[in-house]
């Protein structure tokens, strides 16, 4: 493959299209979908890219086994109140209840496309929208055969926007802004990462909804799991890097979301939780929630927050304690929970148990039957281990970091300063968000997500409209996008035959080394794995100056392929996302998210003086951040 650059530059195409959708997720394709039906006739042209193929590609890309938000019978102000009390209480509820008023008009679209949901006895021939009692798993998540989850969802979008306006392959690198409007975006420049291509795209508007990121710390899988990660290896921080250089307010950056796996494969364990009842013990077959769990009621420590319902990052305390403290490893029951569940079961009810055991595996984590298959266990015979992954930027599912965004305006109690205008359009003039980009309202999950993403739709239409006549034109010429995008390339053929081997090179950086190194200094400074998710000011100082300088080395990054352009540009997507994480943890003095991470020289919540919003803004001119706090208000009743 190096041979293609030995011919230099890229083949550059420009193109005007009105609104832009980046990605092709979950979020993207609520937009693709929803937003045919606002723009229908009225000429708008609108065009929608992803990294990847939209039928594999983002979280839900091996399919899922629940929809974990689904109102049903349930009130959204409930709704509000369960995601702000997991998100330890700081939430911006006008955006979350208003994914929660309209979240199920898109699951009955999923099922109206074909997506197989689990019903109750008796109303299997009934569809939800006729009012087919689900199987819950809990109160907000209902159970699915959601192998093929994506493929449907894609399939949706597809037909709304017409294939001529889907370009699948194209990575989007950067947003540039309008040339006389250093406030408002007007347009994006990406790469194909199959053909010599760059791709130049003018807009009035865009939705910007890539994903979380993952990757930024140094992951469990090392060696020859390298690559196996919890959250879709495709999600690496574009969303927060390329809006916050574009001048976008970042919000909750400080949060991540440490998910509790099945160890080594990632496996959920939502459904064994809530579905199938399994407990969870410590090595020496404690419960130990029930031996350790009042720690968390030390109001001294945790505030209120370990009063009530535990939220999922103080259920990671509980077992990151135990684990320190010697008492791991930690144990999911499955043997224990399958023999209750089958006390009043028929033999051939047993075994559809053992096939739905697996078949949560199956439908979104095969690798996780593969650790099953490849190491003997029979999960009604055997426990298996569960334990708290590395951390992930994301806030779609129970983490909230991600962009300040304007809301709805009906809510009542919503402060003027949340609303500019369009609903989920950033703080840069014509730049909209969706799903993992949203900041301050996690528990969005797989169909909040989507439904977030029409909600933006019908934004980026009426913002569309309102601009009809005006023109963008870009703040940096093609020549100067091509040459940054095409630096890694560049400076491989510049140097590559400095020496024999191509790997070693003072001139450059290979983009996997580059990578090794940032999950290094995550790991070790910024509160990853390597110090049980701790880290203080004297830390968050050395990483700061370790990040400045990966930052400027990252212009020495190597592309020797459009593999390696593509994993070189993704290394310079999470270098901001870490180092806005990394601000955030800094600016917010307190451990506001015990389990997800810790402040060692502030390890307590403190309401008093943190319980409000941290935004930041990026200045791209001296590439400095500016942190702030932002009143939080309370919307919905305790
Ligand atoms: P995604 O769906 O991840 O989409 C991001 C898109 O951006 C992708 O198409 C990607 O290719 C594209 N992209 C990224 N970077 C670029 C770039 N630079 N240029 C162009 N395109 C780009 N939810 C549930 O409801 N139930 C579950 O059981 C469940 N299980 C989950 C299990 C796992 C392992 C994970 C990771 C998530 C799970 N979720 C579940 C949550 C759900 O999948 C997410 O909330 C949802 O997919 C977020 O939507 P999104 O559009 O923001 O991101
Ligand atoms: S998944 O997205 O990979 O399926 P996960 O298995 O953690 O995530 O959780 C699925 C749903 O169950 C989420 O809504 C999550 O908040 C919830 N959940 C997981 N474990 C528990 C638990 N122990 N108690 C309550 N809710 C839980």
């Amino acid at each position: 493959m190096a041979e293609q650059f030995v011919f230099g530059n890229p083949e550059v195409i420009q193109e005007e299209v009105d609104i832009l959708i980046i990605g092709g997720g979950m979020a993207a394709c609520g937009a693709g979908f929803e937003i045919m039906r606002w723009a229908e006739g009225t000429g708008l042209k609108i065009k929608l890219v992803d990294k990847a193929a939209m039928d594999r590609s983002g979280a839900v890309a091996q399919g899922l086994s629940a929809i974990n938000t689904y109102m049903g019978e349930n009130d959204p102000a409930d709704y509000v109140r369960y995601a702000r009390n997991d998100l330890m209480g700081i939430t911006r509820e006008d955006l979350i209840y208003d994914v929660g008023r309209h979240v199920d008009d898109s699951v009955h679209q999923f099922e109206e496309w074909g997506l197989p949901i689990w019903k109750q006895p008796g109303d299997e021939d009934k569809k939800l929208a006729e009012g087919g009692k689900p199987v819950r798993s809990g109160r907000w998540q209902i159970m699915i055969n959601g192998e093929s989850y994506k493929w449907i969802v894609a399939e949706g979008a597809k037909k709304s926007l017409g294939m001529e306006n889907i370009q699948e392959r194209v990575f989007i690198v950067r947003l540039v802004t309008d040339k006389n409007d250093p406030g408002r975006v007007a347009g994006a420049a990406g790469f194909s990462v199959r053909d010599h291509k760059l791709y130049i795209y003018k807009f009035k508007c865009c939705l910007l909804a890539a994903g979380g990121a993952v990757n930024v710390f140094r992951p469990r899988s090392v060696g020859e799991g390298t690559g196996r990660a919890w959250y879709p290896v495709w999600n690496a921080g574009s969303t927060y890097a390329m809006a916050a250089e574009c001048g976008a307010v970042m919000t909750m950056m400080e949060n991540r979301f440490v998910p509790a796996r099945f160890k080594d494969g990632y496996g959920p364990v939502g459904a064994w939780f809530l579905l199938f009842k399994a407990q969870v013990m410590n090595g020496r077959g404690e419960d130990f929630g029930k031996l350790h769990g009042d720690e968390i009621k030390d109001a001294k420590r945790f505030g209120k927050y370990g009063q009530g319902v535990p939220g999922t990052c103080l259920r990671n305390h509980l077992m990151i304690q135990e684990m320190k403290e010697g008492r791991g490893p930690i144990l999911m029951d499955t043997p224990g929970a399958m023999a209750k569940l089958a006390e009043k079961m028929t033999p051939k009810e047993v075994k559809h148990l053992e096939a739905e055991a697996w078949e949560d595996f199956l439908d979104m984590t095969i690798s996780q039957c593969g650790v099953w298959a490849g190491e003997n266990i029979e999960p009604d015979k055997e426990p298996s281990e569960v334990i708290p992954s590395e951390p992930y930027l994301l806030g779609s599912h129970a983490g909230c970091a991600g962009i300040w965004v304007s809301g709805p305006t009906d809510i009542p109690g919503t402060p003027k300063e949340w609303s500019w205008g369009y609903n989920r359009m950033t703080t840069v003039k014509g730049l909209f968000t969706a799903g993992d980009g949203v900041g301050a309202s996690g528990h969005k999950f797989s169909s909040g997500s989507f439904t977030e993403g029409r909600i933006a739709a019908k934004g980026l239409v009426k913002f569309a409209l309102d601009n009809k006549n005006w023109k963008p034109e870009l703040a940096r010429s093609a020549e100067d996008l091509v040459e940054e995008i095409y630096r890694p390339v560049k400076t491989f053929l510049q140097h590559k035959d400095y020496t024999t081997a191509i790997d070693i090179n003072p001139h450059y950086i290979s983009p996997k080394m580059l990578q090794f190194r940032l999950q290094k200094i995550m790991d070790e400074y910024c509160a990853g794995l390597a110090t049980w998710y701790q880290t203080n000011a004297k830390m968050l100082e050395i990483c700061e100056r370790k990040l400045e300088m990966i930052k400027e080395d990252s212009l020495k990054m190597r592309a020797k392929d459009l593999h390696e352009l593509l994993r070189a540009w993704e290394n310079y997507h999470r270098i901001i996302a870490a180092e806005c994480h990394m601000k955030h943890i800094q600016f917010r003095e307190e451990t506001r998210y015990p389990g997800y991470y810790y402040r060692t020289d502030f390890n307590y919540i403190d309401d008093e003086k943190w319980k409000c919003f941290t935004n930041s803004l990026y200045d791209r001119e001296t590439r400095k951040w500016k942190l702030y706090k932002e009143p939080y208000v309370q919307l919905i009743k305790d």
